[in-house]
């Protein structure tokens, strides 16, 4: 019904990635529990939301955009108070660097405060009327209903906002789901929506997801969905709606980004940004390069130099000073990714570098896998995690074609230092992808760039301006002028 209670049903145990030896091995720490709801429980919250909202009539939707802004504020302020204990269990829930932890909370701050200052230029223009064959109409921005917000484990925090927030400003209510893996860093922030909204409009919803959320959507009760993660659970989620046509989904799915290093490509740059995209927080991003071609010119020279910057990243715990690689929190994950490495093994492959692949703990060495053809997994599969598959290219046309068959189109990077050659590969990718960095890693931010993707890597787009957009409907008053209005 939109209040805390304590809790005295099931619970799930929480294990950090990070492991400590015991006698039968190395072991996952237990850090926390959460509760385990029942689908009549989620469909409780689901109540919640919709009474909130009351078909458009509820206190939260017919707030002022003003008044809705201070509650906005009010909660950034306790949020803010919040930082060290979220920070703490970004680390240990999900194993990520303190440093891109804290990255993570200050990003999300920031992503509130420039959706506040969006939405105050959405409020301007709806404050203007356009005049059109005998109408005046005041066009604005209305919201959607119920909005169902589930975001990734890579970032459970500020990917669950990008979706949460815009649709909450917007006047929506919302039932959220946090990810399996980086669910307790959330318990600080439910007082901070509890003492800042009113009751019923911010639900959480806790529990396996493949138990709550079927139900969710066959109730025909969600307006939107709002997902970040595999295009598998995104699709069976929306078939599960009753009208899907009635059903807004935003979002944000598998990718398979591939970068392309021509030979005129400064490999220096291209081997560090390649690093980056490849290999940040574990290569666990839908933005993650997934995939190296290299012209067969510079191959040896590219891979030579890819080999000797990975040997120099540190590994460690979250915490470690300067540490690059830290332990993986999906607990089968490392034997997956080595099911892809022997897999490209026995089709002809080799792991170039020294201790690629192997395994101690939580940890993945990342291996860098050479030369992949189109009957290894790794071609076409989403690794989500330290394996960098490189294939070798003589004509443009392999990687044009390896892009145009993909089932994914999120984004490419391009690497070369010969402008000609640059715009003759922007128009080729520019419609296959969403994005075409140059020169560049792949990646999603900044936060006021439009962030998507083509086939099944997205569905509507998220940025600060978009995600108010796409929580939103157009709607307007339009009345008749006659001689008082007229003026
Ligand atoms: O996992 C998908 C995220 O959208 C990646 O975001 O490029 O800012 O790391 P990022």
């Amino acid at each position: 019904d939109g209040e805390m209670k304590a809790w005295d049903g099931p619970v799930s145990e929480v294990y950090s990635p990070v492991c400590f030896p015991t006698p039968e091995g190395y072991k996952r720490k237990l850090i926390g529990t959460y509760p385990i709801c029942t689908e009549k429980e989620a469909n409780d919250a689901l109540d919640a939301a919709i009474a909130a909202y009351d078909n458009g009539r509820g206190e939260w939707p017919t707030m002022s955009i003003a008044d809705r802004i201070k509650c906005m504020e009010r909660f950034i302020f306790k949020m803010s108070e919040q930082r060290t204990l979220v920070v703490k269990l970004l680390m240990w829930e999900i194993g990520k660097s303190y440093g891109d932890s804290a990255k993570e909370f200050d990003r999300t701050i920031e992503y509130i405060n420039a959706t506040i200052d969006a939405l105050k230029d959405i409020d301007r223009q709806s404050s203007r009327f356009e005049m059109a064959e005998g109408l005046i109409a005041q066009i604005r921005r209305s919201p959607l209903g119920v909005v169902l917000c589930m975001g990734p484990f890579n970032y459970p925090l500020n990917e669950t906002f990008t979706t949460l927030i815009p649709a909450l400003i917007m006047g929506n209510t919302i039932l959220f789901k946090p990810p399996k893996h980086g669910t307790l860093l959330h318990y600080p922030l439910l007082r901070a929506f509890q003492e800042s909204f009113p009751k019923g409009v911010v639900n959480t919803v806790y529990g396996r997801g493949a138990v709550v959320t079927p139900g969710l959507m066959q109730t025909g009760k969600v307006n939107v969905l709002a997902f970040i993660g595999s295009s598998k659970v995104a699709n069976d989620l929306k078939k599960r709606h009753p009208k899907i046509n009635r059903l807004r989904a935003v979002l944000s799915l598998d990718a398979k980004n591939a970068a392309i290093v021509t030979k005129n490509a400064d490999l220096q740059l291209a081997v560090s940004e390649c690093i980056l995209g490849a290999l940040s927080f574990n290569g666990q991003r839908c933005t993650a390069i997934k995939m190296i071609f290299v012209h067969k010119d510079v191959a040896d020279e590219f891979l030579k130099l890819l080999s000797e910057e990975v040997s120099k990243l540190k590994f460690g715990l979250p915490w470690d000073k300067d540490v690059k690689l830290t332990p993986l929190p999906e607990p089968n994950k490392s034997e997956l990714l080595k099911e892809m490495v022997d897999d490209a093994i026995v089709h002809g492959a080799k792991v170039i570098n020294e201790n690629g692949g192997t395994s101690v703990a939580s940890f993945f060495y990342p291996a860098i896998v050479y030369p992949v053809n189109e009957k290894m997994k790794l071609y076409r599969e989403e690794q989500f995690g330290p394996v960098i598959p490189v294939i070798p290219f003589e004509s443009i046309e392999e990687p044009i074609e390896y892009q145009i068959d993909s089932p994914h189109g999120m984004q490419v990077s391009i690497f070369s230092n010969d402008a000609h050659e640059i715009s003759s590969l922007i128009d080729p990718f520019v419609n296959l992808v969403s994005r075409v960095n140059i020169n560049s890693q792949c990646q999603r931010g900044p936060d006021v760039f439009p962030f998507t993707g083509r086939k099944d890597s997205a569905e509507g787009t998220l940025s600060v301006h978009d995600a108010l957009r796409s929580f939103s409907i157009r709607s307007l008053v339009a009345t008749k002028m006659n001689e008082t209005n007229k003026q």
